[in-house]
């Protein structure tokens, strides 16, 4: 099993840097933050701008700086709303007392406000202000309204200040804040506390010592899933096919041959909360596998006779210890939504992702088109997301299991 480490590989962080001379030390903690392996995005706001430049911002984050909501361009590759979302934590570091204050009050006339009422991800604010300032009540009046909101706070240090005053309002140590930026990841997440059991890739169904029936899937969406889920919090077990795929951090993954195999692996990982089943399980299996290498005989026709092999997803849907969300795949080269219908229906799972493979698509390719279909009461909704990376495919797919089980 995978350990479970305090680097931030694929975390995305939204860092927000308002004014304040403590500005200058974001610089150092977009570095640190960069080197446990997270992604940082950066606002700088207008206060912030005036302490340190967008560029160095950008350079030391390799991404691009967000300054302006007003930014045309901005609006148009990626907007306030996208912004705020397509992150995992929210840091405001350094906060000074006008971006609390403002935060507390839900004003939105800049980007920093703006993102800050439109996100849904968690938000730790690390306040940096002269020691007067800091213990005015005005202050820790609106810091109370923030934790109450469920903010985390990092305390400021105490010492002296760069106004050449002594006192509480110097912003925490960069390492602790990646330090609690690392434990709140830790720890943290909207799936924390929960279950989740994913297959991903082929199987090989053994003809005989070197020969087998498989099929082209890479595992690179099941293997993403798997990876998402553990992000967000989840004690993920990742069942394999034989894929070239890399195990994901921070999941638990059981390699396996073939479907019987798959499915024993599932069943050995139940109980559950969550079972996504993106592997493409071979329907069928050599009836007998030699133990040697079977030989040319000359005559024709060769035949192989097949037999069914278990459905995992049906008998995990069906099972008495079923998970409470039970997500398939349907792939499907024609008459898709039809089809993917039918077969949520018939294998009894909730929710079921549709790709269209027609043509060879999608298999070992980085992006996906898929519908997400989701049982509501009687009825049947259908979403078709745009082309995306498979990774963000399997992110938003999390953010909607996230969200059905808040
Ligand atoms: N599946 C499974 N076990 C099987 C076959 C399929 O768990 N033996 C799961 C897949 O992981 C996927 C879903 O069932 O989540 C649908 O797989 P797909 O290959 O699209 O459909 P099949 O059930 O195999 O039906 P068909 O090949 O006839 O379309």
């Amino acid at each position: 099993m995978a350990t479970v480490s305090s680097d931030l590989s694929g975390r995305r962080i939204l860092l927000i840097i308002s004014g304040g001379i403590a500005a200058y030390k974001a610089l150092d903690l977009i570095r640190r933050l960069r080197d446990t392996g997270a992604d940082v995005r950066c606002i700088l706001t207008s206060g912030g701008a005036q302490f340190i430049t967008p560029l160095s911002v950008a350079a030391l984050s390799e991404n691009k700086v967000h300054t302006d909501i007003f930014s045309l361009t901005d609006e148009s590759e990626m907007g306030h709303i996208r912004l705020a979302r397509d992150c995992d934590l929210v840091l405001i570091a350094p906060a000074s007392a006008n971006i609390i204050g403002r935060a507390a009050h839900g004003l939105a006339d800049d980007l920093a406000g703006t993102v800050l009422l439109a996100t849904d991800k968690p938000i730790m604010i690390a306040p940096a202000m002269n020691p007067v300032m800091w213990e005015n009540k005005a202050v820790q009046e609106n810091l109370g309204i923030l934790k109450k909101r469920g903010y985390t706070l990092l305390s400021p240090g105490a010492g002296d200040m760069a106004c050449g005053e002594t006192g509480t309002g110097r912003l925490a140590e960069v390492p602790d804040i990646v330090k609690a930026v690392s434990a709140f990841f830790l720890q943290g997440g909207p799936l924390k506390g929960l279950k989740a059991l994913v297959t991903s890739g082929p199987t090989y169904e053994p003809l005989d010592p070197v020969r087998f029936i498989g099929n082209r899937s890479s595992g690179k969406q099941g293997h993403a899933i798997a990876e998402a889920l553990a992000l967000a919090g989840a004690h993920v077990t990742l069942v394999a096919g034989p894929v070239k795929e890399p195990v994901p951090r921070l999941v638990h993954a059981v390699h396996v041959q073939t479907a019987q195999e798959m499915l024993d692996a599932c069943l050995k990982a139940l109980p559950v909360d969550i079972a996504v089943c993106a592997a493409a399980v071979a329907d069928y299996r050599p009836e007998e596998t030699s133990d040697t290498k079977i030989k040319k005989t000359g005559k024709e026709p060769m035949t192989v006779k097949l037999v069914q092999n278990p459905d995992i997803l049906a008998t995990l849907s069906q099972s008495n210890r079923r998970p409470k969300l039970v997500i398939g795949f349907a792939a499907e080269t024609n008459d898709g939504l039809e089809n993917a219908k039918k077969k949520l229906a018939n294998k009894g799972c909730d929710w079921l992702v549709l790709n269209d493979v027609s043509g060879g698509k999608v298999f070992g390719q980085d992006s996906n088109i898929v519908t997400l279909l989701q049982k509501n009461g009687a009825g049947v909704s259908a979403d078709t997301w745009p082309e995306k990376d498979k990774k963000e495919v399997a992110r938003d797919l999390v953010a909607q299991i996230a969200a059905s089980f808040k």
